[in-house]
Formats: C-alpha cells, sequence, structure tokens
C-alpha cells in the first residue's frame, strides 16, 4: 500500500483512501518543466497501480500564492518548434493519465491557475478553488497559444465564446467569475480549501465507486459521440452495474432502511 512517495517537484501522499498529489516548485510559483511534466505521469501511474488503496486524487499547488502559474517559460524561451511539440506531447500523455484513471479526481486551486496550470485544473473531474484564486490563458501575451489542451478542455467547460475571449484577451478571471461560468464548481476560504476538497472526497468515497468511475467514463467518453449512440454507451455501463455487489447492497440496503457498505466489487 503507497503511503507517501516522494519525487524532486512533486509530492504524492496518501491518507485514509485520498491521495495528494502537489506540485513542489514555489519558487517558480510551481511552474510545469518537463521533469515535473515527467513525474506527474509517474505519480499518476502510482495513483492507478493503487487503486485498491486510493479512492480519489486530489491536485494542488505548494505555497500559498499559485496552484500552477503555467509552463516553465525559463525552458520555454528557447525552444524550436520540434522541442515545443515534445513537451505539448509530455504534457498531453500525463494530463490524459488524469482523465483515464477510475477514481474521482479533484483540483484544489490554491492561486494562480494559469496556462499550463489551468489546463491542469480544466483535466480534473471537479475544480474547488480558494476566494483568491485567479484563473486565465495567458500564453497569447507571450506570443503563443494554449498547448497543453488549453483550446480544448478549456472550450469544453465554458463554451466557446468564453474560451475565446479569455484565450484571446489574455485576461484572469477571479473565482466568482470562474464559477459563474463553470469553470469551477466550488468556492471557499484559503484557510478551507483543503477541509472543502476532503468533505467531497469523502462524500464520494461512501458511495459505490464502481458507479463512480463508470459514470466518470461515460461522461467524458461519451461527451463528444452522438446522442443516440451516447445513451446507447450509458446504457451498456448502466446495465453492466448490476453485475456487481454493490449494487445487490446498495439497493437491500435502501430496502432494509440502513446505510449500504460497499466494497468496490
Ligand atoms: N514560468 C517560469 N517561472 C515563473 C512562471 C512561469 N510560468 N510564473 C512565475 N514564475 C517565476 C517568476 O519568474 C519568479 O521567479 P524569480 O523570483 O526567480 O524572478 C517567481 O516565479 C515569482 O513570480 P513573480 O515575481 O512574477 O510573482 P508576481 O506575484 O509578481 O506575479 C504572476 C505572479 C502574475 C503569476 C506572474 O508570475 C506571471 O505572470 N507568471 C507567468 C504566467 C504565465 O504567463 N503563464 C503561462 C505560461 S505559458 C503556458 O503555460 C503555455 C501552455 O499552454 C502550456
Amino acid at each position: 500500500m503507497l503511503d507517501t512517495k516522494t519525487y524532486k517537484n512533486v509530492l504524492l501522499a496518501v491518507d485514509n483512501g485520498i491521495a495528494t498529489l502537489t506540485i513542489n516548485r514555489p519558487k517558480s510559483l510551481n511552474a510545469l518543466n518537463s521533469d515535473t511534466l515527467t513525474e506527474i505521469g509517474q505519480a499518476l501511474d502510482e495513483v492507478k497501480a493503487n487503486e485498491e488503496s486510493i479512492k480519489v486524487l486530489v491536485i494542488t499547488g505548494a505555497g500559498e500564492k499559485s496552484f500552477v502559474a503555467g509552463a516553465d517559460i525559463s525552458q520555454m524561451h528557447n525552444m524550436n518548434s520540434l522541442e515545443a511539440a515534445k513537451l505539448s506531447k509530455l504534457a498531453h500523455t500525463s494530463f490524459r493519465k488524469i482523465e483515464d484513471l477510475s477514481q474521482l479526481t479533484i483540483a484544489a486551486v490554491n492561486g494562480y491557475a494559469l496556462g499550463g496550470g489551468l489546463e491542469l485544473a480544466a483535466s480534473c473531474d471537479i475544480r474547488v478553488a480558494s476566494n483568491k484564486a485567479k484563473f486565465g490563458q495567458p500564453e497569447v501575451t507571450l506570443g503563443i497559444i494554449p498547448g497543453f489542451g488549453g483550446t480544448q478542455r478549456l472550450t469544453r467547460l465554458v463554451g466557446r465564446g468564453k474560451a475565446k475571449e479569455m484565450i484571446a484577451t489574455g485576461k484572469m478571471i477571479d473565482a466568482e467569475e470562474a464559477a459563474r461560468v463553470g469553470l469551477i464548481e466550488e468556492i471557499t476560504e484559503p484557510q478551507n480549501l483543503m477541509t472543502k476538497v476532503k468533505e467531497i472526497a469523502n462524500q464520494v468515497m461512501k458511495n459505490g465507486l464502481i458507479a463512480v468511475g463508470m459514470a466518470k467514463y461515460v461522461i467524458d467518453r461519451a461527451a463528444d459521440l452522438p446522442l443516440d449512440t451516447a445513451i446507447d454507451f450509458e446504457t451498456q455501463l448502466w446495465s453492466e452495474t448490476f453485475s456487481t455487489k454493490d449494487q445487490t447492497e446498495g439497493m437491500t440496503a435502501f430496502l432494509e432502511k440502513r446505510k449500504p457498505t460497499f466494497k468496490g466489487q
């Protein structure tokens, strides 16, 4: 069973079924260089390999100021197109691993979520933010476009108009506006952020986790399919839940007027 694992630029800790992956380069406001992106991928492999003990994954940034202030500009400024493509693919590979986890993932946005940082948060299932957090895709202010999924995942979350506004102006929005446009689900006082995140995680962990994983899977995988195909896909996964012990337990517990004890089987 995994408890804590230390990398150079990220920390992975597990406590009572909740893994917390902390991007840990506070001196650079947790900017993502290639080593950090590689380590994020390695940590996610650990989370995937430990499904038995890890039920929910939380991603956050070290320090009080920043979640992640983007890709590392000092690493990028001399890159050529081939090196840029390599960095973008590395980020895509790591961020896709977040979406491919069966466990629910929550971004705990403790400060700046800019560029690659917002792209990282957008790869999680749920975003909870401090009321001090700021969100933006400032790439055009550097003469580039978002390259870690921002043109796609941000657009899917907030719609084309808002995504184009954010990307074309490069302006930051505050947590209130982020909640209003559907970019984040909850806002908290900074000191309550992790408590709120854990509250959500604990609520999720009381449920049938095979069902949680399947719901996440069908929501993501069917999002871009035609409705008829998508609802067929839902029917298929819905019917599969009836072959789990969790379904028997959940419905039996309801009929017996008691709380269910799910085993994830
Ligand atoms: N890359 C590298 N270093 C960064 C960084 C980044 N993205 N963001 C901040 N830092 C570093 C700063 O250079 C500074 O380092 P030094 O102390 O060595 O000078 C340190 O972090 C603290 O930053 P500031 O002094 O700038 O702090 P501030 O409070 O004055 O400003 C900020 C905070 C508004 C977030 C500002 O740091 C900023 O604008 N950062 C860049 C944000 C950005 O443009 N992100 C997008 C990057 S491009 C991208 O992500 C492409 C993509 O699609 C993947």
